[in-house]
């Protein structure tokens, strides 16, 4: 099992190494990600995009330095065995890095072990707005909720009257939840119900039903990417949402690209706020998605969690280089707080050194038919280097 998840790169550095010519430098990263359980399919997208970033990118260390990706499955939002699993890679395999992470309660079971050991924790995923609060040595790269779902509600106000509110019941959920209603209740909208749905084995057709008798004008959703995703959609489909004229929206998170496929011809129209779309046709991005599908296959598409791996992979490679392989904690967070990169998938994106979380673009997107496939097609950018909006209203003074 420790085999099978452990992998050493060996880099071009390794050569010069073989010589004679430099020192050893194994520099070790503990990769979190859920390989089984329901779960599963988000943290594939994270494996992929990380071992697809060390492929693509093992050549660009400095000479002589070599990477360890040390892989833990934390099996699903489960923050005993992530607080566990965690404990071990800082203590036992002395991570000189953590990341990945699909969950928010693993972050922020694991944030405060960071603290305490000075191990940078840079997230991959795990969204929820508090945890970089937890630890001075978090740093995220994926995004936040209120991103998303803050200037949707906005977008939401000048098409929609009323809209019913539906999301997971966990943080990201809530957070979405929160992010929307003020967005659309600011732009005048009316919240005609709103619900929180359990996050574990959810059964969703009694919540889509009473969506369907309050009649709103639409459906406001978030679900885990995945599989959750995909079953929701499938309910407001059988239940005919779609065909008494109820729009359904919500953060990309609902027509995340690796289960746009799956998801049918219900999802057509769809609209959605988000980060990331494999369709995006930014010169990073398709390139990304030609190596993405070279790598696992034609019919794949790599999901936001893909490419958050990726730049999670990147902002890492970027403070080994600047520090020549010599890794000091306090070092990397200074260098991670004032991260830039043009060339993510997503377009362009930085750190906000106040809250070591990204500030990026958030495209309005819709799912359409494109060259026989479904595709989040952008629309326009609805919100240009967007920092976390729960931050920016709730600045610490
Ligand atoms: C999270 O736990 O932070 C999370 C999980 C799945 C998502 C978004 C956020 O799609």
């Amino acid at each position: 099992m420790r085999i099978k998840h452990c992998i050493s790169i060996l880099v071009a550095g390794a050569a010069l190494l073989l010589a004679g010519a430099l020192p050893a430098q194994t520099i070790k990263i503990g990769f979190m990600s859920t390989y089984s359980g329901p779960g599963a399919a988000q943290g594939d997208q994270l494996d992929k995009g990380v071992k697809l970033y060390l492929k693509l990118n093992g050549d660009k260390l400095p000479p002589g330095v070599k990477i360890e990706l040390i892989v833990r499955d934390d099996t699903g939002p489960n923050p005993d065995n992530a607080k566990r699993l965690a404990q071990e890679l800082i203590v036992r395999d002395k991570v000189q890095f953590l990341t990945g992470v699909v969950w928010t309660p693993n972050a922020a079971a694991i944030a405060p072990l960071t603290a305490e050991a000075k191990v940078p924790f840079i997230s991959a995923n795990a969204a929820g707005v508090s945890v970089p609060y937890l630890s001075p040595y978090f740093a995220r790269v994926s995004f936040t909720l209120w991103q998303s779902s803050y200037p949707l509600g906005q977008w939401a106000a000048k098409k929609f009257k009323r809209v019913y509110v539906a999301v997971s019941d966990f943080a990201p959920g809530h957070e979405a939840q929160e992010a929307f209603i003020r967005g659309f209740k600011e732009g005048g909208g009316e919240v005609v119900g709103s619900v929180r749905i359990p996050l574990k084995d959810p059964d969703f057709v009694p919540y889509i039903q009473r969506v369907k008798d309050s009649k709103p004008d639409a459906l406001f959703a978030f679900n885990p990417a995945g599989r959750q995703s995909t079953a929701m959609m499938k309910a407001y489909g059988d239940l005919g949402l779609d065909k008494a004229g109820i729009k359904y929206i919500g953060p990309g998170d609902i027509t995340t690209d690796e289960e746009l496929q799956g998801m049918g011809d219900v999802a057509l129209g769809v609209i959605t706020a988000h980060h990331y779309s494999a369709a995006a046709d930014r010169p990073a991005n398709k390139a990304f998605v030609a190596a993405y599908k070279k790598e696992y296959g034609e019919k794949l598409f790599p999901g936001f969690m893909a490419v958050g791996a990726w730049d999670a992979m990147d902002s890492i490679f970027h403070v080994i280089r600047e520090q020549k392989g010599k890794i000091d904690p306090d070092r990397t967070m200074e260098l991670l707080k004032r991260f830039t990169s043009a060339n993510s998938p997503r377009g362009p994106i930085s750190i906000d050194p106040d809250t070591r979380d990204i500030v990026q673009n958030i495209y309005l997107r819709e799912v359409r038919r494109t060259g026989g496939q479904l595709a989040n097609v952008e629309l326009e950018t609805i919100a240009t280097a967007l920092k976390d909006p729960w931050k920016e209203f709730n600045k610490k003074k």
